[in-house]
């Protein structure tokens, strides 16, 4: 089971997180308040420097309304042309006349100029002041000023800029602490990660983490290469124990299989004695010619072949198994087991039938292991099967698919009664009479099967039991075309 990697985000994303909202929320916060105090610090001073002017518009226009003299209050507004922001000036008299106005010389011509009722006004970038002329409590007029706010909303925009400047500096500047961070944590989680990878995929214990950092991670790594230890230190426990178990389970079945292999090695025996009989016949009655004794000689040497390959494959079913894990072909195991049962089976009286795919992958494992978890399964259908009357028929079959390499038996020997069916792996676990089961074939088969990173399961069907073992494919097919004797 691999761990679960949907929508994840990693530690690098989740600090890159933390340390973006703890450094630009503050900045965006002291940006605001920078922005708004400098715009009502600039506001502030501009309305101070309006309502001077005005003043002193007001003072200096006093007898210029008084005397309806439009040239001279043309004239003291126009001293306003030293102010720059100055837009527009108006000024009206008491009967709201225009009375005289100044328009900034770059300012169009037609601007169409507003009048507020508030004594302040901002609008469009402008900020407007009206102010009324008052001489012992007589109204004279109004004075109606008007002065950009453009060079506001520069500052607003130069202030944008060095915001947004200092939170990318920033933004830059935690990505880059937190890639160093992440560089220095990456390659132990990495190095650990591989490991528990291997170790899970291969179930080897063998490997060590190195590492020179002497802080959390150094400590996590020392743990887990002790753990290792540990580990590694049951697993080869378990295996000797293991191999024990199956070495016995497998001369176990060796001295099952006692008859039926002498019924396989009569056979060629009978036809090699049948064959000297007949030249030493023809040789005494002087009757044999070459031809003939070429053949019956050849004939014997056949059969010897056959009775050699008998007792040299039980040999080799005796040995223990090797170290290390190699490409098996299922379908050669399958004919493997048939030519050591297939005699029996038929001396039972039982159908065999098989269906191998053409092309089939390897699998890794030890051909002699997989052979005895059939063998076994073999044997166990045999047994069910002769202990009843009715149809009598063993069907193997091994095929492939996208989940790996299948091979299935089944058979009619009516099945695994419902009460004994969840413990028939177990070890000792046997319904057979005394001397004829140990009840370890299964639990041996299933420790072979889980060691070949397979699964064996049982169902019991319309007329018996189904056993079905499931392994993962090798890439190599394999390609011979299975052969039964
Ligand atoms: N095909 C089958 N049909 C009916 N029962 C079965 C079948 N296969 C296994 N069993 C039951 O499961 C039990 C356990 O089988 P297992 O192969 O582990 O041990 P065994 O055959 O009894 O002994 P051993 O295999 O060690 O000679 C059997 O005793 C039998 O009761
Ligand atoms: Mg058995």
């Amino acid at each position: 089971m691999s761990p679960p990697k949907k929508n994840r985000i990693g530690f690098f994303y989740r600090r890159l997180i933390a340390v973006v909202a703890i450094n630009v929320l503050p900045l965006l916060v002291l940006s605001g308040l920078l922005y708004s105090y400098i715009m009502s610090d600039y506001k502030s001073n501009l309305i101070a420097l309006m309502n001077n002017q005005i003043m002193l518009l007001a003072t200096t226009s006093e007898s210029a309304l008084l005397f309806d003299d439009a040239e001279a209050g043309e004239r003291v507004l126009s001293t306003l042309e030293l102010n720059e922001t100055i837009q527009y000036t108006q000024i009206y008299n008491a009967d709201n006349q225009l009375f005289a106005q100044y328009r900034h010389p770059e300012m169009i011509n037609d601007t169409v100029i507003e009048h507020f009722d508030k004594a302040v006004e901002f609008k469009n970038n402008n900020i407007y002041l009206n102010y009324k002329i008052m001489k012992n409590g007589e109204y004279l007029g109004l004075i109606v000023m008007s002065a950009s706010t453009e060079g506001l909303a520069a500052q607003k925009d130069h202030l944008l800029l060095i915001s947004v400047l200092t939170l990318l500096g920033s933004f830059i500047l935690a990505s880059l602490l937190n890639w160093t961070l992440q560089k220095r944590l990456n390659t132990p989680i990495r190095d650990l990660i591989s490991l528990v990878h291997y170790v899970t995929k291969h179930k080897r214990y063998h490997k060590r983490l190195a590492t020179d950092q002497n802080n959390e991670f150094g400590d996590i790594i020392a743990w887990v290469n002790t753990m290792l230890n540990t580990m590694e230190l049951h697993e080869n426990e378990r295996k000797a124990s293991s191999a024990k178990i199956i070495q016995a389970s497998k001369l176990a079945t060796l001295g099952e299989m006692a008859t039926s292999v002498a019924h396989e090695l009569n056979q060629p025996l009978n036809i090699i004695r049948m064959a000297a009989e007949n030249c030493r016949r023809k040789v005494s009655t002087g009757t044999a010619d070459t031809e003939y004794l070429y053949g019956k000689l050849s004939r014997i040497e056949q059969q010897t072949a056959r009775a050699a390959a008998i007792i040299d494959h039980m040999r080799m079913f005796g040995r223990k198994a090797e170290e290390d894990p190699a490409p098996v072909d299922p379908r050669k195991v399958v004919t493997n087991s048939l030519n050591l049962m297939g005699e029996q089976l038929r001396l039972a009286g039982i159908k065999l039938v098989t269906e191998l795919a053409e092309d089939c992958p390897f699998v890794l494992g030890h051909t002699i292991q997989l052979e005895q978890v059939l063998l076994n399964l073999l044997t166990n259908a045999r047994d069910a099967i002769v202990q009843r009357e009715g149809e009598a028929k063993i069907t193997l079959r091994v095929f492939f698919d996208d989940e790996g390499v299948h091979i299935c038996t089944e058979d009619t020997g009516g099945g695994i009664p419902e009460e004994i069916l969840p413990r028939i792996f177990e070890p000792f676990f046997t319904t057979k009479e005394m001397g004829k089961g140990t009840g370890l074939g299964l639990s041996v088969g299933y420790g072979i099967i889980r060691d070949m990173n397979g699964t064996i399961v049982v169902e019991n069907i319309d007329n018996g039991a189904r056993f079905k073992i499931l392994l993962p494919g090798v890439r190599s097919i394999s390609k011979i075309k299975p052969h039964f004797s």
